[in-house]
């Protein structure tokens, strides 16, 4: 492998609010809308927000902590700028791994993503057009199932949706990424304070805050620790190569420590105000919360098509949505684009282009896990799935083992193999703040996620 001779990453965010902006941006996505809801459904409420808000905090803020720190001081794609700063401190050069391996599991994870974003996309046409009218469940799943069997329609969708993402990225750093996000984004938090504050009005919000913000411990199993566990790290986009990227852009004088604070409490909230949308609607019509992946195309419609003026407020909500999986998956193209311009001899339009072609290709998996064909379906028990397809081995594959594993490695390539002395220069912060910072990278990240994974292999049971 030869090093780079074009770092791409000459480019700097034009302000601290800009890129506050774009790795909001890049963060806010389908787990916060999609994701969040369900699988908070599925794990009984309010203890399992408790579990995740600590991921959040003893977790995921002091691994983005690590990977913006990755980034500037490598200056380079993950890959790269993880194998320089191997390289500086005198380490083996197998920890470069961490940082391909991190874009490799946010490629994964973009060839589903992109899939059910062309759901919200096909969703936001259906309700446009008043599909949605009639208050019936059997009606409403049988739209969602005829969209999910149909190959053609999620083709068109995910290839609308990407060629939208590659026209982004393609026009540059400043042009695209930057500029876009500063209109998409506030676009996309007043859309969504809109629809919570509607549903707070025609919905249960009692109910909807009791269920979030009161914890039920007896719901919560060790399985929903490593879901937890897992999506601090998906809602956040760690381990997936972004944030690496997203740090070889900052300017040397941000503060990474408070950047990436705002960064996760940014987060949360959207992923709690989203709850606050959709909850109290899920009780308010008498549905259920635990109804997993269907809950927003499923479950919601059903509410949608029940109360005053559900059309419009439910074309707004798939807007919404379709908004927030685009953001972040200019966020994950851009990681890639960056990463073609620096290593081959193409201009940002091709590279965009032929990430876009390939994500396409790859997204196939997925589009023919719903849609059916025999190829995409495994035959292997897995996850007591009772057809088992490669959707489910790659959103398990990427969420539950790739994920935490690349948080691990983060987290000790920073805590440990990366010169203290560059840290500690890179986070220009008080020597207290660094040492908490370093304590976490270095034994409580590690040691939860280690404990968490023994405990999912079946070494330990408790
Ligand atoms: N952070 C995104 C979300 O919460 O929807 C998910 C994601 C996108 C993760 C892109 C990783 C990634 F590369
Ligand atoms: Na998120």
């Amino acid at each position: 492998m030869t090093t780079p001779t074009r770092p791409a990453t000459s480019q700097r965010w034009s302000s601290r609010l800009s890129f506050v902006l774009a790795a909001t941006a890049a963060a806010v996505g389908l787990g916060n809308i999609w994701k969040f809801p369900y699988i908070m459904g599925e794990n009984g409420g309010g203890a399992f927000v408790l579990v995740y808000l600590l991921c959040i905090f003893a977790l995921g803020i002091p691994v983005l902590i690590g990977e913006l720190l990755i980034g500037r001081r490598g200056r380079n794609s993950p890959g790269y700028a993880a194998r320089k700063l191997a390289v500086e401190s005198g380490r083996h050069w197998s920890w470069q791994l961490t940082g391909w391996a991190t874009m490799l599991a946010g490629f994964l994870i973009l060839t589903f993503y992109v899939v059910i974003a062309s759901w919200a996309f096909s969703y936001v046409v259906k309700s446009a057009q008043g599909t949605f009218d009639r208050p019936s469940a059997e009606l409403i799943n049988g739209i969602y199932e005829q969209m999910t069997a149909s190959a053609g329609e999620m083709l068109l969708f995910t290839a609308l949706l990407i060629f939208a993402t590659a026209v982004i990225v393609g026009k540059g750093f400043k042009h695209g990424l930057e500029r876009s996000v500063k209109w998409l984004m506030p676009m996309l938090l007043l859309l969504l304070i809109g629809i919570a504050i509607y549903s707070a009005n025609v919905g249960d919000l009692g109910s909807a805050l009791n269920f979030i913000f009161k914890p039920d411990f007896s719901q919560l199993t060790v399985n929903s620790v490593l879901i937890a566990l897992g999506h601090a790290f998906f809602t956040l986009s760690l381990a997936s190569g972004v944030m690496i990227m997203y740090g070889a852009y900052l300017p040397k004088k941000t503060s990474i420590v408070s950047t990436s604070i705002w960064i996760a409490v940014a987060d949360t909230l959207v992923a709690i105000i989203a709850g606050l949308a959709i909850f109290p609607l899920v009780f308010g019509y008498g549905l259920t919360p635990g109804e997993g992946p269907g809950l927003i195309f499923q479950t919601l419609p059903l509410a949608f098509a029940t109360m005053p003026g559900g059309a419009f407020v439910g074309t707004v909500f798939f807007i919404m949505l379709l908004l927030a999986a685009f953001t972040s998956a200019i966020s994950m193209i851009e990681s890639i684009a960056a990463f073609v311009v620096e290593r081959f001899a193409v201009t940002r339009w091709q590279a965009a282009a032929g990430s876009c072609v390939i994500l396409f290709t790859f997204s196939l998996m997925t589009i023919y896990s719903f849609a059916g064909a025999g190829w995409a379906q495994v035959d292997w028990a897995f996850m007591g799935k009772e057809t088992p397809t490669l959707f489910h081995v790659i959103d398990h594959l990427t969420s539950n083992i790739m994920l935490p594993l690349g948080g691990l490695a983060v987290a000790l390539f920073t805590g440990w193999a990366i010169e203290s002395r560059y840290m500690r220069e890179e986070l220009n912060t008080s020597t207290k703040v660094f040492r908490l910072w370093r304590f976490a990278v270095r034994y409580v990240a590690p040691v939860a996620i280690t404990l968490v994974f023994l405990q999912l292999i079946g070494v330990l049971t408790f």
